[in-house]
């Protein structure tokens, strides 16, 4: 079967697919999981540029994992200094430039609205892997998945957000996708000069949803179900001073999870740097690389259903 209404389609935000939508991508993704072999070579013949003006581990290598797998190629550059950006060139003349050359086009930039600005300009379908401090959507559906595949459910649970929640764009990309699900309760820990920006907390106010904003994690652990823990992001600071002041406000170690649930999930969208302290990696609860993997197949479902492959 083809899933005609996603056929072409760019996505730039979370709210892009309908829950209906999601739900389709999620039980094709539960499907490639369980079979290797399902939808192999199912995208010979199309290309996917990969544009990435930020550095990238998970997103810009799951998605060539994802495209390779599908039997498809990909093109593209890691840094935009191998670019004609670095000559100056506009990102909407790369971008038509790009779509000349294949039938999709993943991209990550630091400049927030930049993958809306992308589509516009775009003859292919886009999907942002991050736009500055605003969206990543892709990071979103691996949240989403992994969650659905190791709690068996999406609603109906409080999630804890830990860390930068005024730059983590994979934080307020999952709140706005949350706030879709029944009955979730979430939990904003960070440092004051950290929290979840003003317009995200008017828009949950809006929904009805239930949140606190809180500074302790510890006394705010046997609450939760899912800790999402987050990096504080040197790159998005002006100041250094700031960053290093604010950098270790969160360890999560092994003492802390001993106040956790016994079936509470960490999660992680990484690179982490101290956040969370390697001895948790061991702790069965720890599923941050098992999102990384989720992540992938995630996003061969995607591209899957975008370019037209037949399910
Ligand atoms: N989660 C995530 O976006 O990781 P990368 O920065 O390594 O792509």
């Amino acid at each position: 079967m083809v899933y005609t209404s996603f056929i072409g389609r760019s996505l730039i935000e979370p709210g892009d697919f309908s829950l209906e939508e999601m739900e389709i991508l999620f039980s094709l993704a539960e499907k490639i999981e369980n079979d290797e072999n399902y939808l192999r070579e199912s995208c010979r013949g199309k290309l996917l540029a990969a544009l990435f003006f930020e550095p990238s581990t998970r997103t810009r290598l799951s998605f060539e994992a994802a495209m390779l797998r599908l039997g498809g190629t990909c093109l593209g550059f890691a840094e935009p200094g191998s670019s004609s950006a670095a000559k100056g060139e506009s990102l909407a003349d790369t971008i038509r430039t790009a779509a000349c050359y294949a039938d999709a086009i993943v991209m990550r930039n630091p400049k927030e609205g930049s993958a809306l600005l992308a589509k516009q300009f775009s003859s292919v379908p886009v999907i942002n892997a991050g736009d500055g401090g605003h969206h990543h959507p892709t990071q979103t559906l691996t949240d989403l998945l992994t969650i659905r595949r190791l709690l068996g459910k999406i609603d109906t649970m409080t999630i804890g957000f830990c860390g930068d929640l005024k730059f983590g764009r994979t934080v307020h990309s999952l709140v706005k996708a949350l706030a879709r699900y029944a009955n979730i309760k979430m939990l904003f820990i960070s440092p004051k000069e950290l929290v979840i920006p003003q317009y995200i907390k008017n828009n949950l106010i809006k929904q009805g949803i239930v949140f606190e904003e809180r500074e302790n994690l510890e006394k705010s652990m046997s609450e939760i179900d899912v800790l999402y823990m987050t990096r504080v992001q040197r790159e998005r600071f002006f100041n250094e001073d700031d960053y290093i002041r604010l950098k270790d406000t969160y360890v999560l170690n092994s003492e802390k999870m001993t106040f956790a649930k016994e079936k509470m999930l960490v999660l992680h969208p990484l690179p982490r740097v101290n956040e969370i302290s390697i001895e948790v990696d061991n702790d069965p609860r720890a599923a941050y690389f098992k999102q990384a993997k989720y992540g992938m197949y995630a996003r061969m479902a995607l591209l899957a259903l975008i370019l037209g492959v037949s399910c």
